[in-house]
């Protein structure tokens, strides 16, 4: 019924609401956004402005004057500035106007920024959410306006305001940490037992689970066979987890960790650690805290510091995502929105945000430690080699 009602709309000349039905056709499902079409439909004479957009359909993407506004959590975290620069350079190399803010990781400076975004007449707003389910009155705000909204790296909780949903497949992430473990230990050959904590994520943010989920599904059998041992006792996500991803936190529940218990000597041979701010962390506890044999420390995102690190043999692993990747899948969904055309995704069974399944597009991360890292940052001019001495 609601498919068929969507096909009705599709024929209006609104292109908003071209742009909401387009991704529930490709996604096959009833994403929430088919709820703001309905609705759309009877707002009709409100979007003006609109009309003079879906003339222009077949056009290249870019109509003039065309704005995006791109919400980002903080400059604090390296990944962040790049996605941002990334995302506004392939966006105006494709001809749209760029409204890019940093929001501090502050949720009410967030909710005011993408607030302004939609009265400064964004037409598509891209938004990484400092926590995924703090920005329903800015999302209220979108749908309202008719804006599509695509949820950037990070899924956009409990709000049928949202039509896409751009990643990493994050599960992915956490596997492959867990699968570096498995290997690096010779887990499967090896006698042990061996000795792990585990640093999981901001539990404020959706990702964290997924990462956490993923190396738990492949590290949990070793657990349970006695072959790993979490000394601390810290094994859910709960306990483990590092609100807002703060170095500073990981650092001081890792010290704790250290003096209650290896400060008597035991070894840690492995260290889970979500991504690269928490990694830091561990890092910087186990350099003052620590002086047995130096463990395996994961970590995801290739931060500079962190590659740094890699190099210095105070980090194993990392999972490289590389935010160009991100920045373009989202661009062309901009652009494949504004036109009309169908919205490329390549999942539309895992991100359901409370309201739906979101139609998501998954980019594969990438493992990266000392034997790759020079081709995947360097030869890829992601880093220059002078960025990581
Ligand atoms: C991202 C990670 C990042 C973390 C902290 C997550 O949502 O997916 O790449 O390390 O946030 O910024």
């Amino acid at each position: 019924m609601k498919k068929k009602l969507l096909s009705m709309i599709l024929a209006t000349s609104m292109i908003a609401t071209v742009l909401v039905g387009c991704g529930s056709d490709s996604a096959q499902t009833a994403a929430p956004a088919e709820e703001a079409a309905t609705e759309e439909a009877a707002a009709e004479e409100e979007a003006p402005a609109e009309d003079a957009a879906a003339e222009e359909e077949a056009a290249p993407a870019a109509a003039a004057g065309t704005k995006v506004g791109v919400s980002m959590p903080t400059k604090d975290l390296q990944r962040w500035n790049q996605d941002g620069a990334n995302m506004q350079a392939e966006l105006e190399a494709a001809g749209y106007e760029v409204d890019l803010q940093y929001a501090s990781n502050d949720v009410q400076t967030q909710v005011s920024q993408i607030e302004n975004m939609i009265s400064g007449g964004a037409n598509v707003l891209v938004i990484a959410a400092i926590e995924g389910s703090s920005l329903g009155e800015a999302l209220d705000m979108a749908k309202a306006a008719n804006i599509p909204v695509i949820a950037y790296d990070r899924l956009l909780m409990n709000s049928d305001a949202v039509s896409y949903y751009a990643t990493f497949d994050n599960y992915m992430v956490g596997t492959k940490q867990g699968e570096y473990i498995v290997d690096a230990l010779d887990l499967d050959n090896a006698a042990g037992p061996f000795n792990l904590e585990i640093t999981a994520g901001d539990p404020g943010d959706n990702n964290a689970g997924y990462f956490y989920n993923g190396a738990m599904d492949v590290l949990k059998p070793y657990i349970d066979e006695g072959k790993l041992v979490v000394v601390s006792g810290q094994v859910s996500f709960e306990e483990t987890a590092t609100p807002t991803w703060a170095t500073e936190t990981a650092q001081s529940r890792a010290e704790n960790i250290l003096s209650s218990n290896y400060a008597d000597g035991t070894q840690i041979d492995v260290w889970l650690c979500s991504n690269d701010s928490t990694a830091l962390g561990v890092e910087n506890a186990l350099a003052a805290n620590y002086n047995g044999e130096y463990p395996i420390v994961t970590g995801q995102d290739c931060d500079i510091e962190n590659v740094k690190n890699m190099i210095a043999g105070k980090q194993s692993m990392s999972i490289f995502k590389d935010t160009r990747t991100l920045a373009s899948q989202v661009v062309k969904m901009v652009g494949q929105i504004l036109s009309g055309e169908t919205v490329d995704v390549n999942d539309t069974e895992t991100y359901d945000n409370g309201t739906g399944v979101i139609p998501s597009y998954l980019c594969e991360p990438v493992f990266a430690d000392i034997n790759n890292y020079k081709e995947l940052l360097i030869d890829s001019g992601y880093y220059a080699e002078s960025d990581l001495q």
